[in-house]
């Protein structure tokens, strides 16, 4: 269990990382930095009031995230982490030319993942409608020698939302879902890549619909695992100098819709109870 701090606005301190999200979902991906890297200050951004990206299109997509991105920086973010993939897939180049400091995504981590899982070089990658379009994963395994077949799993995100994590109705529907992808890539497949923020919850699901030779990868670990090693310089503490960071990550927590939905939806996805949120209204 991760225990948190209050950041009082307005005296940041610590080396801050800003992590984005179209809503609650990237909280997973946050949940493996603060096991990586638990000595810093992360602002969290969820735009709930925007959700759901998977549905949207690129010109929406890179407007929000631009905005978000913008925000974080001018609440004193050092570093970005775009935790949405669907952000990521669509909008990652557009993030980095309005930022002015290092920006990183989910695809290229989880790509990389997913590579070195797969003893088949054939990976299934299910994500939204959005980012299936796109084709960034596909092309981010590709250019790692992967097979790759695409499957857009617009129900899942919705039946996570509902808190239906180890519902049949999500069994079968992950079960047509999978059963498509897989017939598709002709069986060849040994990793399935999770392209979505939401997806990490329904892990025990997913083990029990895919083939037991088939590895189950998400971005969020080896995305905490990118920042880690590409964090700048100034942004490196010695955790010997203040071993109390290493337990006591500082959290902020900003929200476009209801703080209550926030802090109910959010505590599923972080793995414990949220405080410090603050409403934001992003004027367009
Ligand atoms: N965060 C999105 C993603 O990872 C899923 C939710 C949404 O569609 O906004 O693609």
């Amino acid at each position: 269990m991760v225990h948190t701090n209050i950041v009082q606005p307005g005296k940041l301190r610590y080396p801050t990382i800003g992590v984005f999200d179209s809503g609650f979902g990237g909280l997973t991906v946050l949940k493996a930095l603060l096991e990586q890297i638990p000595d810093i200050e992360y602002l969290y951004f969820g735009d709930t009031a925007r959700l759901p990206y998977g549905s949207k299109s690129v010109e929406t997509v890179a407007r929000y995230a631009v905005e978000a991105a913008r925000f974080l920086e001018s609440r004193g973010a050092q570093m970005l982490v775009i935790a949405c993939n669907t952000a990521t897939a669509l909008a990652l180049d557009q993030i980095k030319s309005a930022s002015k400091c290092p920006v990183i995504g989910v695809v290229e981590p989880g790509a990389d993942a997913a590579a070195s899982a797969s003893h088949m070089k054939n990976v299934v990658v299910i994500g939204t409608e959005a980012t299936v379009a796109s084709h960034a994963y596909r092309k981010a395994l590709e250019s790692r020698g992967m097979k790759v077949t695409e499957k857009a799993c617009p129900l899942l995100v919705p039946l996570v939302e509902e808190g239906w994590i180890e519902h049949s109705v999500t069994e079968q529907v992950a079960r047509i879902y999978l059963d498509q992808a897989f017939q598709e890539s002709a069986r060849q497949s040994d990793v399935l890549l999770l392209g979505c923020t939401h997806y990490p919850l329904l892990k025990p699901v997913l083990r029990q619909v895919a083939a037991p030779h088939v590895a189950i990868i998400d971005s969020a670990e080896s995305t905490a695992r990118a920042v880690a090693a590409s964090r700048p310089q100034e942004m490196l503490t010695n955790p010997l100098a203040d071993p109390e960071r290493r337990s006591a990550p500082r959290l902020k927590f900003f929200a476009t819709d209801s703080i209550e939905k926030f802090r109910r939806l959010g505590a599923r996805f972080l793995g414990h109870p949220i405080e410090n949120i603050e409403h934001v209204d992003l004027k367009e």
